[in-house]
């Protein structure tokens, strides 16, 4: 089962200047909720960006085409051919991000785990690609409103191929 999990503004951005768009922990706990346990794959400069890497309890995968690249406890794929060839069938796969991973996967998943920030950024560099109403059907919403320490409101969501 491969899944795809993000976190979407309103104007479909994703990341700024290489970060996040925002801090919103609930999210965090959420995403980690979601993804431990399980094989999380990723680009390079997402990567990077994580302030703690590899992710623990998880296996890492990141893509690269830098054949230089190593990190302890972290697998490399050159490829996205040689992704699969790392991945086997029983495994919980999850596709984190950023931009340039989410676009070549989108098409692929079976499951996407978004969270809808209802906020826009007007400066972000990052998107995610628009999710299709033809293909996606979205089988749960959980809605969340702002709090101290959640800075916006948010949605939980869970789109399945139709
Ligand atoms: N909101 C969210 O949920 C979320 C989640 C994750 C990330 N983000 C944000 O997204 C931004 C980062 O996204 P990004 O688009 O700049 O970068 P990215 O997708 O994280 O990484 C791109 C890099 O991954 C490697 N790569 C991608 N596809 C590959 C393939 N098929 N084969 C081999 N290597 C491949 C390439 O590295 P090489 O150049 O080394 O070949 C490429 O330059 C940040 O702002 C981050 O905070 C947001």
């Amino acid at each position: 089962m491969i899944n795809l999990i993000v976190a979407i503004a309103e104007n479909n951005a994703i990341g700024i200047a290489g970060d996040l768009l925002c801090h919103l922990p609930n999210d965090l706990k959420h995403f980690k909720e979601i993804t431990t346990g399980a094989t999380v794959v990723m680009g390079k400069n997402t990567f990077f960006s994580l302030p703690r890497r590899p992710l623990p309890n998880r296996r890492n995968i990141v893509l690269t085409t830098d054949t230089e690249f190593t990190y302890e406890n972290t697998e490399v794929a050159h490829s996205i051919e040689q992704l699969y060839t790392l991945l086997n069938e029983e495994e919980e796969v999850f596709i984190i991000g950023g931009g340039k991973v989410y676009e070549q996967f989108i098409n692929a998943v079976d499951k996407l785990y978004v969270t809808h920030i209802h906020h826009t950024w007007e400066d972000a560099d990052t998107f995610f690609p628009e999710i299709d109403p033809d293909t996606w059907q979205c089988v749960s919403t959980q809605r969340n409103e702002a709090d101290e320490k959640n800075p916006y409101p948010y949605t939980f969501a869970v789109y399945t191929k139709k």
